[in-house]
């Protein structure tokens, strides 16, 4: 076990077989903090105050005040809570569900969260504040720091604000290694979360994870367990290096969109508690070379994307994306 000491805290955190970097942790007024941003760079800043009015959420505020509407709930039978999309599920007939979607009041999912056992059932609550909220909440949503996050927003050039996502985690959940098509200034406010991060450069981290095909509901999901790894099957897992941090409460974390991430809910309350700002990309403007690690990304998925749609058959494209390459653009069998 590493032993990683954020804020005072000290967290017996698991090894993993591949090496990591610490992320920066900086003040809002390092000037370095902006560079980073600028640069599409991750970084943890301490002291921004983003979401000082809600430092105060605990399970039971949020019981009294979030309403009594109905809340995402994800089940999982194991530690791993891995993301899925329910519209891809029809054209993948063998898929087996790595997670249960249950609609739940706040208190059912606060008694499910308080009488888990361990070693069974988990849950994890991850729905965008929306309307629906009482008027205490929505006070306190109106005292985030929204004209520091507005002025990254138009200085970087991204696109509007899609959503702000509650999270709420119990102690050891796992969201495994994925990346999002959005920048995310992701903000702890209670308990401790770990991230760890992989550049999206294509020469160098990219390839060394493998993301499920783009019409799988698992798209844009590592494919690797990093708990055990399969290097028959994933054979460049071995050289994929990471960068981490472990975020609490007051911290954001700059995610940049494409990045990967593996998030960890660490043992502290016995639960976490995050918000999300997840912006969408900016307009491209006038194209630049090289394109960035990012824009390729987005590349070669719209060209798989083109692929899948035009064969209208995933099973021909396994064959069809060989016979593109294989002799031509692979290294001539040794
Ligand atoms: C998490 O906090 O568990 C996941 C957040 C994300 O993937 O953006
Ligand atoms: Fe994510």
């Amino acid at each position: 076990m590493a032993k990683v000491e954020e804020s005072s805290k000290n967290f017996s955190l698991k090894e993993y077989p591949f090496p990591t970097e610490e992320i920066p942790r900086l003040s809002i007024n390092n000037p370095e903090t902006d560079r980073r941003i600028a640069a599409g760079l991750p970084v943890v800043i301490e002291d921004s105050r983003l979401v000082q009015s809600a430092l105060h959420w605990d399970l039971d505020y949020l019981q009294e005040n979030i309403g009594d509407g109905k809340f995402t709930v994800y089940k999982s039978k194991n530690k791993r809570f891995q993301y899925f999309d329910d519209k891809k599920i029809d054209s993948n007939k063998n898929f087996q569900k790595p997670m249960e979607h249950l609609d739940l009041t706040f208190p059912e999912f606060v008694n499910k969260l308080k009488t888990a056992k361990p070693g069974k059932d988990r849950v994890y609550l991850q729905q965008a504040l929306n309307e629906g909220v009482g008027k205490r909440i929505v006070a306190d949503f109106l005292g985030f720091n929204w004209s520091w996050v507005t002025e990254q927003q138009k200085k970087n050039k991204f696109g509007p604000l899609t959503s702000n996502l509650l999270l709420i985690g119990m102690e050891g959940n796992v969201t495994p290694a994925h990346y999002d098509e959005q920048e995310n200034f992701f903000t702890q406010i209670r308990g401790y979360k770990r991230f760890i991060l992989f550049h999206p450069d294509r020469q160098s981290q990219f390839k060394c994870m493998y993301p499920y095909p783009t019409y799988h509901p698992c798209d844009r999901q590592n494919q690797v367990d990093f708990d055990n790894p399969d290097y028959k099957k994933f054979p460049k897992f071995k050289d994929a290096k990471g960068y981490e941090t472990v975020v609490g409460p007051g911290d954001i974390l700059y995610l940049p969109m494409y990045w990967w991430h593996h998030v960890e809910s660490l043992p502290d309350y016995g639960h976490t508690i995050s918000v999300t700002f997840w912006y969408k990309a900016g307009p491209i403007g006038n194209i630049v070379y090289p394109l960035t690690p990012q824009q390729k990304v987005s590349m070669m998925r719209n060209i798989e994307k083109m692929i899948h749609q035009a064969l209208n058959d995933p099973d021909e494209v396994p064959e069809f994306m060989q016979n593109m390459v294989l002799g031509r653009y692979t290294e001539p069998p040794a």
